[in-house]
């Protein structure tokens, strides 16, 4: 037999597109993944991903943790486990969410690989193709991807300084009376870094209850407030009709991917059964790893860390704004989180700005990226401050500001 023979290499490929599912069409941002991959390029400085420093992740707590691991519970660490999850984590997770006023029971949790699971779950228990669902515009990309390959209808509301704007929901609910659940990002919005302040979660409730709606609260960023008190989570306004998402991503690490949804317990049920079929469980060495950490007190102090990291990058960032950019430039002030919204003069077009800046050695997300029509956020871009260094920060607003300016003057 010919060597090469059988070799993927050496077929002619079917049309693979046509054997796929109608749905999977819809499973691309190609434009997106194109124009991020402008950002990929030596010595630039990213501003694009909404990846945590990792120079500040608990790398020796970590190693420690694995080894009592292996040791103490090695068997159970390899093994399979329940889909519903590690339940010294759970019991950790429930204690941890009553501080604040979220009260549940371990049947309540259900932990999975990511929050983006999570979504994505929740996107095969609710959406049929064209089922209408609620999302603020701009949104969180990741749930535009998860939802976009189910088929979702997204109908939208704007955004202002404190938020979705819920009073526009009405109309929109009466216009779309099918629509099964409203997302909503309430502390330090991805992209947009906005909060939405307790007056405001009420009316959502509220029109959640007259219009018997699900919401969906993603809450990766709670945790992690530079200024300001905590504000009450819609969980705690609307248990009944409420599926509360967080993370230890942004609070740990990304790569361990973790995460934890709390729900009614029917929905809890519902997501299990989805959950089995995608993955059977999330990893126990992972989960009982992640436990290990937060009962030696590990992941409290981490989280006190990275706030005072944060804010000092935030402000750096906020700062550097203000001394670089153009006069007509401006931008959200976020009080946690890891982004920042800035909004660019008419005659930047960030998809198209996106080349020269990155020219310039520098990168973000353009701004229509967030909006699940592609159609908005022309002159928005999102900024991350968590990833790099102060210094790296200052410099890389300094290049934005010089690329701007020069098109802003005529290319
Ligand atoms: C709003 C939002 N939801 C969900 C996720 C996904 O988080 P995870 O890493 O837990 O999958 C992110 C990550 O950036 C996010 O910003």
């Amino acid at each position: 037999m010919d060597a090469s023979e059988g070799m993927i290499t050496s077929v002619e490929n079917i049309d693979w597109e046509s054997h796929l599912a109608e749905r999977t069409h819809r499973m691309k941002s190609s434009v997106i993944r194109e124009l991020l991959k402008l950002t990929m390029v030596p010595d630039i400085i990213s501003f694009a991903g909404g990846l945590p420093a990792p120079e500040l992740f608990p790398i020796r707590e970590f190693d420690e943790a694995c080894h009592h691991v292996l040791q103490n519970e090695g068997e159970r660490a390899l093994q399979y486990g329940p889909t519903e999850g590690h339940r010294p984590l759970k019991e950790f997770l429930a204690e941890k969410m009553s501080k604040y006023g979220i009260w549940v029971e371990l049947e309540n949790i259900l932990m999975v690989s990511g929050s983006q699971q999570g979504l994505d779950l929740i996107g095969k228990l609710f959406i049929d193709p064209g089922t209408s669902i609620i999302s603020s515009r701009p949104t969180y990309l990741g749930a535009i991807q998860a939802w976009n390959a189910y088929q979702a209808h997204f109908c939208t509301v704007p955004l202002d300084d404190d938020g979705m704007c819920v009073d526009e929901l009405p109309s929109l609910l009466d216009a779309n009376p099918d629509s099964r659940f409203i997302y909503v990002l309430p502390n330090f919005h991805n992209p947009a870094g906005i909060t939405m302040p307790i007056d405001r979660r009420k009316r959502l409730v509220e029109i959640a209850r007259q219009y018997d709606l699900a919401i969906i609260e993603d809450d990766p960023y709670g945790e992690l407030r530079y200024e300001g008190e905590d504000i009450t989570p819609i969980f705690r306004l609307a248990p009944e009709r409420t599926i509360y998402l967080s993370t230890f991503s942004k609070t740990l690490a990304p790569g361990i991917r973790l995460a934890w949804i709390v729900a009614p317990k029917p929905i809890i049920q519902r997501l299990v059964q989805a959950k089995q079929g995608a993955d059977l469980h999330t990893s126990m060495f992972i989960q009982m790893i992640a436990n290990d950490i937060c009962k030696r007190g590990i992941l409290r102090q981490h989280v006190k860390r990275l706030r005072q990291v944060y804010e000092q990058r935030r402000d750096t960032m906020l700062d550097a704004l203000a001394e670089h950019m153009p006069a007509e430039t401006s931008w959200t002030h976020p009080k946690g989180g890891l982004f920042l919204w800035a909004s660019t003069p008419d005659q930047i077009d960030t998809r198209v700005f996106l080349e020269k800046a990155t020219a310039a050695k520098v990168a973000y997300v353009p701004g229509f990226a967030f909006y699940p029509d592609e159609k908005g956020g022309s002159h928005s871009m999102r900024l991350n401050f968590s990833n790099a260094r102060e210094e790296m920060i200052n410099e890389g607003i300094y290049r934005m500001g010089i690329a701007m300016k020069k098109e802003l003057a005529g290319g």
